[in-house]
């Protein structure tokens, strides 16, 4: 196999060009959208190098070869010559060249292949640059997931510029349908790492990657799922394998967060401070069988969103592959709220499948409008039996929140009996002391009267 000076530059080149977009991000960044009509389905921001293996044409060699084989007519039998004229073959044909380039700032949307999924069409976004190149990424969603299906792309070897000698012309499709690029439906997948893709004889690595499918507004969610490659600089080394898993160690109490929801005007609508823990049963892969975790929720990695109304409002908490959604409800006949749903969707590395659960008709943290509801004691708010939730440190007030600032709180019953305890033992030692001093005078008063009597 003959590897030419200036395949081995573009060999050096391709790692160099990954590292560069690994550490500095300097590919250009391109954003796609497929609309329809003017709502937008699927929305990408991203970075993409592409890295293409081809078959290239040697004239010259192509030239020694036809002269070989001219010879061979003549040589007839010689098995000798016969092998060298193969070996001179391979050298016409066999040379594999590499490629890289990144996806250019011209990329743009084709509207014709792309689709937002109408008529039985799956929605696919579809980008087009250079000469006849192409990239497409086809989505898929179930109950609560969206994911990228399938990845194509699109080269055409006719573009010299692009494949200088190439043997082949016209375009080259290849496929991977093994993408693993997926997350929570009405939340952004997010990939600042890179992540390459394999394809047939290409390979697409993508960095800085925002992407939605499936969007419910014209804009990225706000809520972000956060790919695993990018948490690992967050989470815990993984415990070998081979050993027992240790028990979990108790996480301790939570750190208290403060979470703000606001309306379309800018303005604060919902606000929430509390200290939260996840209480989950699932199957884990490392033990093969189910564990309950304990899990706090740390407030610096949380992204908050949800949504402000007259009559239910939510907060949506996210934490990488954890999406907590509280849902309230205000009852307007008698002014009074409380928290009707609470929706769990997790995606945890030890899970054997995501964990989802949902109720929608709880009633808890149970207050009045104009004001908050407050409960410094914990509480245990249970959504389903694989599931429930722990409460510190709370105050909420899902509606009539007026300058960004809680309104007088009514606290739980758990703290009034709280602060029952010191009163009850106040008045206790209170009572007591009252005995003492009643015996003390009582007794003075005896003992006076024998001074009398002597
Ligand atoms: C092209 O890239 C492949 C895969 O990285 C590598 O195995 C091969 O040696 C490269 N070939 C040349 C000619 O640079
Ligand atoms: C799209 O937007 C334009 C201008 O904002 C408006 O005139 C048109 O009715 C909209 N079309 C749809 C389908 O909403
Ligand atoms: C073409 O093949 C000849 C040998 O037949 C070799 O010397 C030359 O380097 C090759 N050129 C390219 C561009 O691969
Ligand atoms: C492929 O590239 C050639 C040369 O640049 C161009 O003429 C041709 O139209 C391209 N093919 C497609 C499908 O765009
Ligand atoms: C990839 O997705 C596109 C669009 O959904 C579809 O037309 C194509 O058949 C898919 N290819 C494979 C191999 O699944
Ligand atoms: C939904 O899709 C996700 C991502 O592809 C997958 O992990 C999950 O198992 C699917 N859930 C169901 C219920 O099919
Ligand atoms: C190179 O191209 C020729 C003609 O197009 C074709 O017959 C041959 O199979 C190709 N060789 C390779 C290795 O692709
Ligand atoms: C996604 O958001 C839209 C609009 O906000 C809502 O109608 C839909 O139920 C949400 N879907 C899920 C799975 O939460
Ligand atoms: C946002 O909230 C403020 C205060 O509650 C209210 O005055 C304003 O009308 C709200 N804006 C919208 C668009 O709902
Ligand atoms: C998990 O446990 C079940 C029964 O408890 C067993 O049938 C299965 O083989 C186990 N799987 C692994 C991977 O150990
Ligand atoms: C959150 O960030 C603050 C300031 O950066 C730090 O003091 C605190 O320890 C962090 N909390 C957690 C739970 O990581
Ligand atoms: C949260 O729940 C509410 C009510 O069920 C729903 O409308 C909203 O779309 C949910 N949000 C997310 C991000 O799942």
């Amino acid at each position: 196999m003959g590897s030419t000076p200036k395949m081995k530059v573009l060999d050096c080149l391709a790692p160099l060009f990954i590292a560069c977009l690994a550490i500095l991000g300097c590919t250009q960044a391109v954003t796609l959208e497929v609309k329809e009509g003017n709502s937008t389905c699927i929305k990408a921001e991203l970075s993409a190098l592409l890295f293409i293996t081809y078959t290239t044409f040697n004239s010259t060699a192509s030239a020694q070869y036809s002269a070989c084989v001219e010879s061979e007519k003549r040589l007839l039998f010689s098995a000798l010559h016969a092998l060298l004229c193969h070996l001179m073959n391979s050298l016409v044909f066999s040379p594999q060249s590499n490629v890289s380039t990144s996806l250019p700032d011209s990329t743009s949307v084709d509207a014709a292949s792309s689709s937002c999924g109408a008529a039985g069409r799956p929605p696919w976004l579809v980008a087009v640059f250079g000469s006849g190149h192409a990239l497409g990424l086809s989505f898929a969603k179930n109950g609560s997931f969206y994911s990228v299906t399938n990845l194509t792309l699109q080269y055409n070897l006719s573009d010299t510029l692009l494949f200088p000698q190439s043997n082949g012309s016209g375009v080259v499709t290849v496929v991977s349908s093994s993408v693993g690029i997926w997350a929570p439906i009405n939340t952004t997948y997010r990939c600042a790492s890179p992540t390459t893709i394999r394809a047939g004889g290409a390979a697409v690595t993508f960095s800085a990657m925002r992407l939605e499918a499936y969007m419910p507004g014209n804009d990225l969610s706000p809520a972000e799922s956060v790919c695993a490659a990018d948490q690992t600089t967050t989470t815990a080394p993984p415990t070998p394998t081979t050993t027992v898993a240790p028990a979990p160690t108790p996480p301790g109490t939570p750190a208290t967060g403060v979470f703000s929801v606001t309306n379309s005007s800018g303005t604060v609508c919902l606000l929430a401070k509390m200290g939260l823990q996840l209480n989950v049963s699932y199957v884990s892969q490392a033990q093969n069988k189910t564990v309950q975790e304990l899990v706090n929720v740390n407030p610096n990695l949380t992204v908050t969103s949800g949504s402000c109304g007259s009559t239910t409002a939510s907060l949506v908490l996210t934490q990488q592959t954890t999406t907590l959604n509280f849902t309230f409800s205000m009852n307007s006949i008698t002014s009074q709220y409380h928290l009707s749903g609470i929706n769990l969707l997790a995606n945890w590395s030890d899970m054997t499948a995501p964990f989802s659960a949902s109720n929608t008709s709880l009633d808890y943290l149970r207050s009045t409008l104009g004001r908050s509801y407050m409960c410094n004691t914990e509480q245990t708010l249970l959504v389903v039996p694989a599931f429930s939730l722990n409460t510190f440190r709370l105050q909420v007030q899902p509606f009539g929140v007026t300058a960004s600032q809680f309104a007088a709180a009514e606290e739980c019953q758990l703290d009034q009996d709280q602060m029952l305890i010191p009163i009850i033992v106040g008045a206790a030692l209170a009572g007591l002391v009252l005995i003492i001093l009643v015996a003390y005078l009582i007794g003075r008063k005896r003992s006076h009267a024998g001074y009398q009597t002597i």
